[in-house]
């Protein structure tokens, strides 16, 4: 049996009151314990189609359904969504305050992830003293230090340099490959769709519906390395092509 709950959705549609139809029958399955990647131009419905998942916004027809474990999820949204009046460390630690577990099991979490996420030092700062990736990460540790079984993921390294993001991919995946948790991620890196997913979602535009679905079968653990490899190379070949497609539609 999986530790993490299987998605499954099915001709997801949506439209905003009599607007025109923002998704059409988007139907995708995850795997327990699979990371998709979604990409798609801008406005073609990515974050509606998560808020849908995650239950944050009806869909107008269509279903999503899980099985397995019951879903602990986690979301961390395209912007970082901080609490401005509350430091770093209480930014990470407000899930598990709200939760009133016993302060003991989250004694720490602050520390462990802000160093995690590259912010040991920044702790004691308000988010106005935050750089935007710096934000970003704060909102990341918070998600992350909840151990979630589902983890919904808005573009949540766009903010970031490319060298701090290919590390905190790394980072994803070695959390990942030890907690295990199903993933769907939006990105508009290419690069960042073939390193982190088990595959790729295209969607298209007007209304957004997939395009393609492609497979990714580099091997795990994935590393600095993995990015030198030619089924890698391939893959972002790939991707970009079918990408392009969708754009000059
Ligand atoms: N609450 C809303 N009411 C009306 N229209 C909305 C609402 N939310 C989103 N839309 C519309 O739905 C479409 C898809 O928006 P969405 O934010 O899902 O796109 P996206 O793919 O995430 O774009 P981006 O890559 O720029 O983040 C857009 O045309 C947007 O204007
Ligand atoms: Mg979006």
């Amino acid at each position: 049996m999986d530790e993490a709950p299987s998605i499954s959705l099915d001709r997801i549609s949506k439209r905003f009151g009599d607007g025109p139809p923002v998704l059409d029958e988007i139907s995708l399955q995850v795997g327990g314990g699979q990371i998709i990647a979604v990409v798609g131009p801008s406005g073609c419905g990515k974050s509606t189609l998560l808020r849908i998942v995650a239950g944050l916004l009806p869909a107008s027809s269509g279903e999503v359904r899980h099985s397995g474990p019951e879903p602990d999820m986690a979301f961390i949204f395209q912007d970082a969504t901080l609490l401005p009046w509350a430091t770093v460390r209480d930014n990470i630690i407000l899930p598990h305050r709200l939760r009133k577990v016993d302060r003991q099991s989250w004694d720490g979490l602050a520390e462990e992830w802000g160093r995690r996420m590259g912010l040991t030092k920044a702790l004691d700062f308000y988010p106005r003293q935050l750089s935007g990736g710096m934000k970003m990460r704060v909102s990341i540790a918070r998600a992350l230090s909840c151990f979630p079984n589902l983890l919904l993921l808005d573009e949540p390294f766009g903010a970031l340099d490319a060298i701090t993001r290919n590390r905190l991919n790394e980072e994803l995946l070695e959390l990942h490959a030890k907690a295990r948790w199903t993933g769907l991620f939006v990105t508009h890196s290419v690069n960042e769709a073939v390193f982190l997913s088990h595959r790729i979602v295209i969607i298209g535009n007007n209304p957004g519906h997939v395009s393609a679905v492609i497979e990714n079968p580099l091997p795990f653990p994935r590393n600095a390395h993995t990015r030198e490899s030619l089924e890698y190379l391939r893959l972002v070949g790939e991707t970009t092509a079918r990408l392009h497609e969708v754009l000059s539609a």
